[in-house]
């Protein structure tokens, strides 16, 4: 058989050296931030949803470090695990310059000055309620006094070496608030990362396990973004950018591949995407039952969110993903 076909798109793909060389987008350990878990104790502690993830102590922290850095992965977004009796309604822990936070980035910058540090802006970990922001009487979450408390906890990590910062509270105008108070305190070298398009999502679950930070009553649909809506997204895109942004974040990845297509289109900041807690256990739950090769599920996952659009991608993959494609 041999019938005249002109297009035949397969020639492009019989030979791997033809393969790579039209290949259109790769994923490298460049493009992946490594979001780690930290506490007080002395040892790491797994999280059970998410096998291979730890609580981890001050000398884990520096042990996993020094692993990723070995495989090309040199930018980390902290999370504290915080002491319940640390927690107060209005989250001050947050902006305490002996807390964790301010500590454990100290500790990273003395030892590896040229790691990049991102410090999560928002006060879940620190605020008894739970939630993002301070939670009034009513339960309203208030919005502007929130946004103090955030522009005094960007301060404190600034002054600890944070190179970016990262809100994810998904207060209104907070990315304004925080620029102009980390430039009239002289910062105007630290970058901010907003989460521009945060969802208020199911995905989260494995993570508030991590930090025990689940909110004790009420949801975040009041702050977090409908899952359903996609304009809206493009909305708090124009907002951040105008407000400063350095870098735009959609959150999770994998279900809003669409919405990070949308802000890769509509703007020119550079896009990140947070393939989140449940997005990893998921992977890792079918892995562990043999139901998918982890490797390259996970590699594919990468891949795709990279094809979307994304610049960046934090993952708690960063560190196995670097190794695999490093060739370990
Ligand atoms: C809260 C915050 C959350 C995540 C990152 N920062 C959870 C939430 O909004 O409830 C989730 C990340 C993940 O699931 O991996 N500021």
């Amino acid at each position: 058989m041999n019938i005249i076909l002109p297009h035949r798109p397969r020639r492009n793909r019989k030979h791997p050296a033809i393969r790579a060389m039209v290949r259109e987008n790769h994923v490298g350990p460049e493009h992946l931030v490594y979001p780690l878990f930290i506490h007080a104790g002395e040892v790491d502690v797994p999280i059970g949803a998410m096998p291979g993830c730890f609580r981890l102590s001050p000398a884990g922290l520096m042990r996993e470090v020094e692993a990723a850095r070995a495989v090309g992965v040199h930018s980390f977004a902290l999370f504290p695990a915080v002491a319940e009796a640390l927690k107060t309604p209005d989250g001050r822990e947050a902006h305490n310059p002996e807390g964790l936070i301010p500590r454990t980035m100290k500790a990273l910058k003395d030892r590896w000055p040229d790691v990049v540090l991102v410090g999560d802006i928002a006060l879940d970990p620190y605020n008894s309620d739970g939630h993002d922001g301070i939670v009034a009487a009513d339960g309203r979450i208030l919005n502007d006094e929130t946004i103090a408390v955030l522009c005094r906890q960007a301060l404190c990590q600034a002054r600890a070496g944070v190179d970016i910062v990262a809100p994810s509270d998904m207060m209104d105008g907070r990315v304004a608030a925080i620029r102009l108070a980390l430039d009239q305190a002289g910062f105007h070298e630290v970058s901010i990362l907003a989460y521009t398009a945060k969802y208020a999502s199911a995905f989260y679950g494995p993570f508030r396990e991590a930090l025990d930070s689940a909110p004790k009553s009420g949801d975040k649909k009041t702050y977090q973004m409908d899952p359903a809506n996609s304009r809206e997204a493009l909305r708090e895109a124009s907002l951040d950018a105008a407000e400063g942004a350095d870098m735009l974040m959609v959150k999770p990845a994998g279900p809003y591949l669409d919405v990070i297509r949308a802000l890769r289109e509509a703007s020119n900041l550079p896009i990140a995407a947070y393939q989140v807690s449940g997005e990893y256990a998921m992977l890792k739950a079918a892995a562990e039952r043999g139901w998918l090769d982890e490797r390259k599920a996970a590699l594919e996952s990468l891949l795709g969110i990279r094809r979307a659009g994304a610049d960046l991608i934090l993952t708690y993959y960063a560190r196995q993903a670097a190794q695999w494609l490093v060739g370990g």
